[in-house]
């Protein structure tokens, strides 16, 4: 594997050459098996978000936009009905997983551009300009993700332990990752730094994706259960934190996977740097804090049932919050595709309007 090769990390979904079929690498199976999905329409897609075969604010997007652009193939020459088809499939889409804001910022790009078209403009035209679309989006996102490496690396120390939360990695996104292109650059650089990847209830991307990601690109990844973070950090075995995020509120508060204020707090306990790396995409202007920001509850089998076995009894309750919401006050650093930000400078890009 080449350096670059290292840097990209596994491309999760691919577009097949004539343009019909989307790829897609079936997160729910690794890291045992290596599955690819095969889609051509919006159902299998839709329900492929919804069951996390896809998951990752970017990459969410990214197949969504695709995945629309491939399964308007199939929807005739009428450009009326086509139209009308996809709309009704931009309306499935967003109602897939509502934390990601990332997901509504690509279907708004498809809704704009086809309403941009002429309105003469014939199925061949609509189909070709939808596509063109997601390729946009996936290849900003790559570009992004590239950047934010490279912003991000120098933040991390030269030597030590380095702790993220859930699955930022390419299999996140369109390739690289955020929180973890920023380790891949840093590692890439020469930086010896271990990586502690928190398991993250209950769905376990850290222990899952995290750890098959690093450890097939050889960097040195340990996997340690969600409630040990505390420990090593008292110890002195972590020497900053790093992690991703699905919305970022006008005012900087960061929506992420459960579990992230969490670690958020134990950082601010132990005077340990805590960034948050992510896109533009990911921030949205109209929320002006991140109570505002919706967060999805799961099905409450993820929290009963662990490794296909009930691990409750039977007529318990459970909660099973998706995402937490970590305030601006907790994080050292924003890293973007723009640089690197504070909170008080990233509220001003913010409201400067250089929001996307
Ligand atoms: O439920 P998931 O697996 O989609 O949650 C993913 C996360 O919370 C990631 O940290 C976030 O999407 C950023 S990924 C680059």
């Amino acid at each position: 594997m080449s350096p670059d090769d290292r840097l990209l990390g596994v491309r999760p979904f691919r577009v097949a050459d004539d343009g019909r079929t989307l790829h897609l690498l079936d997160q729910r199976a690794l890291p045992t098996e290596e599955r690819w999905l095969e889609l051509r329409e919006i159902e299998p897609l839709a329900q492929a978000i919804e069951t996390l075969a896809v998951r990752g604010a970017p990459a969410i997007a990214c197949v969504a936009a695709l995945g629309l652009a491939i399964a308007a193939r199939g929807w005739g020459d009428d450009p009326i009905a086509l139209r009308r088809q996809v709309s009704a499939a931009l309306d499935r889409l967003a109602h897939t997983r509502p934390t990601a804001v990332n997901l509504f910022v690509a279907l708004r790009e498809l809704a704009d551009a086809l309403a941009s078209l002429p309105a003469d403009a014939d199925a061949g035209q609509i189909r070709a300009r939808l596509r063109e679309v997601a390729d946009q989006h996936v290849a900003r996102e790559l570009a992004s993700c590239l950047a934010m490496a490279e912003h991000g690396a120098p933040l991390l120390p030269d030597a030590g332990g380095v702790l993220t939360h859930c699955n930022t990695g390419a299999l996140a996104t369109a390739g690289v990752g955020t929180a973890l292109g920023v380790i891949r650059r840093a590692h890439a650089l020469g930086k010896r730094i271990r990586v502690f990847a928190d398991e993250t209830r209950p769905v376990l991307q850290g222990a899952r994706l995290t750890a098959w990601e690093l450890h097939r690109d050889g960097i040195p990844v340990e996997v340690i259960a969600d409630n040990m973070a505390g420990f090593l950090m008292a110890r002195g075995e972590v020497q900053a934190a790093i992690v991703g995020a699905d919305r970022i509120a006008a005012n900087g508060d960061v929506a992420n996977k459960i579990g992230t204020y969490t670690v958020a707090v134990l950082c601010h306990h132990h005077r340990i740097p805590f960034y948050v790396a992510a896109p533009w995409t990911t921030i949205d202007p109209a929320i002006a804090a991140g109570a505002a920001i919706p967060i999805e509850e799961r099905d409450h089998l993820e929290i009963h049932v662990h490794g296909g076995r009930r691990m409750t009894p039977l007529g318990v309750g459970a909660r099973n919050p998706a995402f937490d919401v970590t305030p601006a006050a907790l994080i050292t650093g924003y890293v973007t595709e723009r640089g690197v930000f504070d909170a008080e400078g990233l509220r001003r890009a913010i409201a400067g309007g250089a929001a996307r």
